[in-house]
């Protein structure tokens, strides 16, 4: 599959080369919430997608389903993780990325998300389809 996007963004990254602005990762990689076990969920869960994947797909669901997709994660995609770091970053997951979040993140924007479900587009940023 090709993607006309990709030249696109190739010619705005020599622009910004050019510039003397060589950060490319800052506009790449979004932050992880931060708080006990970022660093674990950061190192276990941005190996195949990116940390913004997960934002944009999650279902902001219940530990239930947290759990639910850390398994999967590792049973279908073979994530290596332990049981005990699987626990690490359920906890991690319902804390920061938990049905509160959600709403605290759709209450406190600003921007339109009227018509999407809650959270989707936290980051504000357009999805792929
Ligand atoms: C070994 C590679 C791999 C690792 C590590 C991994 N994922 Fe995934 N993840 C995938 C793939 C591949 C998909 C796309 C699945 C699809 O499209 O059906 C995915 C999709 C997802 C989705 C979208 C919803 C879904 O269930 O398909 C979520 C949420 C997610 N991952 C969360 C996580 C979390 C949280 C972690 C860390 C615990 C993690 N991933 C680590 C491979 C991985």
């Amino acid at each position: 599959m090709r993607r006309p996007t990709a030249t696109i963004s190739l010619l705005s990254f020599l622009m910004v080369l050019a510039m003397g602005v060589a950060a490319p990762r800052v506009v790449a990689e979004p932050e992880a919430a931060a708080g006990e076990g970022r660093e674990l969920f950061v190192a276990r869960c941005s190996v195949c997608h990116s940390i913004d994947y997960i934002e944009m797909h999650a279902r902001f669901g219940t530990r239930t389903l947290w759990e639910a997709s850390v398994t999967k994660m590792r049973n279908a995609f073979k994530a290596p993780i332990t049981d005990d770091e699987a626990r690490q970053l359920v906890d991690y997951l319902q804390r920061n990325y938990g049905p509160t979040r959600a709403q605290r993140t759709t209450a406190s924007s600003s921007m339109s998300n009227t018509s999407v479900a809650p959270g989707l587009t936290a980051g504000g940023e357009p999805r792929s389809p």
